[in-house]
């Protein structure tokens, strides 16, 4: 397997890893890849600081996938016709808000959800609600989008593997017990529990108000009929996850606690019964431009340093020596951390373990995308 098989054969591309490794750079450069080998390419990135637009050139990316110009991502025109790249900005609150417009059994039960001040404060700010939109945004390209391969960006959270449980935490959130009471009151039966589920209210609203309460029941109350949907995509999306034509890109810097993570993350996805396909090493040490061993490098110092005994040459080539030193110190660096790395790829077991060179700036624009490229894809 290499990335080029990935991105030719996957209809769903997952890149996850910790904060700040390049899982937004990663899903554009494999997104871009993908559409440049002829494919209808989309990434659904999780950029609030709006630097991949930027990248992209567009003004602003928004919840909807928008074309990208043929002509920015291949100026020179090389790319198979059925290439196309389009791009995303998950907006949670704009994802939810659309999900209770189609799922709402009517427009007015749609509005009493969306005017209900509990949902507008939850919306955007419950944890997990931006995991959980990534997966439902996910759900939503796969089944009407139209694309060949969805690459999706995830959230920065602290625990990367957060938007794996999303759904199975809303699924939970469901199935809790005061939500069902809230959910129908009015049964017989539950008259009894659903006495006590108000004796808890009451309790409860004496520390946060009960105008809060009232939000909250009546938001339940709004939701009542749609949360079987809401279950069924949780349990749709994990499938999705699950599919062999899903792969899951783990990112990570060489700094050990990074590595750290993604092992944990790993193991994570082993426990759920997925496996990570490919492992990107971002921002490892440059390969120096040469071919030659550190011990050829060191070699060739010494040489120099004898040549400079024998002829008397000047202090030039004692500098060139230590140069010479230098450059073999660097390239063992580098040898040594991507022997390391590799390891850690075969504990996590990925299929491939592909290293990406700290670029001299920032990935601000499409031909720096390339520049990362150029170590992923062939
Ligand atoms: N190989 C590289 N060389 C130089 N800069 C890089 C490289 N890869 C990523 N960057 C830069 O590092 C920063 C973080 O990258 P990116 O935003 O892709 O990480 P992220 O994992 O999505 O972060 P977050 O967890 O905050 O979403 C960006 O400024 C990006 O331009
Ligand atoms: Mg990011």
């Amino acid at each position: 397997m290499s990335i080029d098989r990935l991105i030719d054969q996957s209809h769903v591309v997952v890149c996850c890893g910790t904060g700040g490794v390049g899982k937004t750079t990663t899903s554009a450069v494999l997104a871009l890849a993908a559409a440049r080998r002829g494919r209808n390419a989309v990434v659904v990135t999780i950029d609030p600081a709006k630097r991949l637009a930027d990248t992209l050139g567009l003004e602003e990316l928004g919840d909807t996938a928008r074309e990208i110009a043929r002509d920015r991502w291949d100026p020179s025109g090389i790319a198979p016709p059925a290439g196309r790249l389009s791009a995303l900005m998950l907006d949670t609150r704009a994802t939810f808000d659309g999900l209770v417009h189609k799922h709402a059994e009517s427009p007015e039960q749609a509005e009493r959800i969306l005017a209900n001040r509990f949902y507008r404060n939850i919306a955007g700010a419950l944890s997990g609600t931006q995991e959980y939109m990534a997966m439902e945004k996910l759900h939503e390209l796969h089944d009407e989008g139209g694309f060949d391969i969805i690459v999706v960006d995830t959230p920065p959270t602290r625990h990367a593997l957060d938007f794996l449980d999303a759904p199975a935490r809303l699924t939970r959130l469901l199935d809790n017990r005061i939500f069902r009471l809230l959910m129908v009151p009015s049964r017989r039966s539950l008259r009894l529990a659903s006495l006590a589920v108000q004796t808890f209210l009451r309790t409860v609203a004496k520390v946060i108000g009960s105008e809060v309460i009232d939000d909250i029941v009546a938001f339940f109350r709004a939701f009542e009929g749609m949360e079987q949907g809401f279950r069924e995509r949780a349990v749709n999306v994990l499938e999705l996850l699950a599919a062999p034509t899903t792969a899951f890109v783990l990112v990570t810097s060489p700094r050990r606690d990074a590595v750290g993570e993604a092992e944990f993350f790993a193991e994570r996805l082993r426990e759920s019964e997925l496996s990570v396909d490919a492992l990107i090493v971002n921002r490892v040490h440059p390969d120096f431009g040469v071919q030659s061993t550190p011990f050829e490098l060191r070699a060739r110092a010494r040489e120099i340093g004898r040549r400079e005994i024998a002829v008397g040459e000047t202090e030039a080539s004692a500098r060139l020596a230590l140069r010479y030193e230098n450059l073999a110190d660097y390239v063992s660096l580098a040898q040594h951390e991507r022997d390391e790395l590799a390891r850690a790829g075969d504990r996590i077991g990925a299929g491939v373990v592909t290293f990406v060179p700290s670029l001299a700036h920032d990935v601000f624009d499409i031909a720096a995308l390339d520049a990362v490229g150029r170590h992923l894809v062939g």
